[in-house]
């Protein structure tokens, strides 16, 4: 069986390029007893493997060169030579970015193709799901009638944010990308306001317009300006969860901003830095809370689908120019098909 890899070839410096990554086709060894094999049907692209294509110390080990990347895959069982696996079964991990791959089941969770589309394990119902779960009800706690901004508000995590939030009966202000993601924010799911911050003058203007009670809870996803300008407009005893700070991820050095310090004083507000899998034991509770609430109707989910597997970088890339609304994947395969 011949296999497709994408190994990562050399260290991005600022915004990565198809040279820093390289495709790679071997025949794979025949399958030994105790493995399976394994052919991937999503793959997921996601902003935190730009941190682990740097060499710097961070909460997970950096990928080795010359090694393939590795990620979020929801794969299909080919052939099983493991006694908890069958042909046909379906199976979510962190596997390598490769057409097919060899795994002696380790890390591997079986999934219920009837549960829901196969694809939604890589987002609402898998890791952007629980942490936008997670960052908003543990560390955000929202009550009815608070005011909750969410930045990269149209991706994987930010759409579920802003709807759980509206769930909870907040008012609900966004802030991304464009007029079409705006537009989507407020027609589709509900958001109150919604902020365009590449044609934006003034962002602390437009959200003080859009907040006019203040900003109780920030769902922070981007970092950089423009959660310096949310800042600005914290209100008392106002949580901020940290999730991510994508616009920082490609810089080359650090920005400095304003001292964010004499506000978190003065507004006696808190601001917690958090990785999803601290929440772990949650999982199964926001799995369920999620999965319902898809089913009634009170989440809508979408997901940008990229065709094709050696598409792999450049729809890594498109999380970074803004291309996704939703959930960012690449389908490689179909579901039962050779
Ligand atoms: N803490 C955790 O455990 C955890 C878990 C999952 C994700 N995260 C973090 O959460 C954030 C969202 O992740 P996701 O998977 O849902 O990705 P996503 O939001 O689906 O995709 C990334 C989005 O970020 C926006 N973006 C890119 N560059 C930007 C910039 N310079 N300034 C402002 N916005 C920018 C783009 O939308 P626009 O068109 O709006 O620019 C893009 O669509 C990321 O920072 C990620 O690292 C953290």
């Amino acid at each position: 069986m011949k296999t497709k890899s994408i190994l990562l070839k050399s260290r991005p410096q600022g915004m990565p390029t198809e040279e820093n990554f390289e495709f790679k086709e071997e025949e794979l060894p025949d399958l030994q007893e105790g493995l399976l094999l394994l052919k991937s049907l999503y793959i997921s692209v996601d902003p935190y493997m730009r941190g682990r294509m740097s060499d710097a110390k961070s909460y997970v080990a950096p990928y080795s060169l010359n090694e393939p990347i590795a990620g979020g895959v929801v794969a299909e069982v080919v052939e099983s030579r493991h006694d908890r696996y069958k042909a046909g079964d379906v199976v979510l991990g962190n596997l390598p970015w490769q057409t097919y791959s060899i795994s002696d089941g380790r890390g591997l969770s079986p999934l219920d193709p009837n549960l829901a589309p196969l694809s939604y394990h890589l987002g609402i119902l898998g890791m952007p799901g629980m942490t936008a779960y997670c960052g908003l009800l543990y560390i955000g706690e929202p009550k009815e009638g608070e005011t909750v901004v969410v930045s990269g508000a149209a991706g994987a995590v930010g759409t579920v944010v802003g709807q759980i939030a509206k769930l909870k009966g907040c008012r609900v202000v966004g802030i991304a990308g464009s007029d079409e993601k705006t537009a989507y924010l407020k027609t589709e799911l509900g958001f109150d306001e919604a902020i365009n911050y590449k044609t934006t003058s003034n962002m602390r203007e437009a959200l003080a317009a859009a907040c006019p009670n203040g900003v109780d809870i920030y769902f922070d996803n981007v970092g950089g300006e423009i959660s310096d300008a949310v800042y600005s407009l914290l209100n008392n005893f106002a949580r901020i969860a940290v999730c991510g700070q994508i616009a920082l991820y490609n810089a080359t050095s650090v920005p400095t901003g304003p001292r964010v310090e004499p506000i978190l004083l003065k507004k006696k507000a808190l601001m917690k830095g958090f990785i999803v899998s601290d929440y772990a034991t949650r999982f199964p509770e926001a799995a369920t809370e999620l999965t319902n609430w898809v089913k009634a109707g009170k989440l809508q989910y979408e997901e940008h689908i990229v065709e094709g597997f050696d598409q792999l970088p450049q729809a890594f890339f498109g999380l970074f120019r803004g291309e996704n609304t939703g959930k960012q994947l690449v389908r490689v395969a179909d579901y039962k098909t050779n």
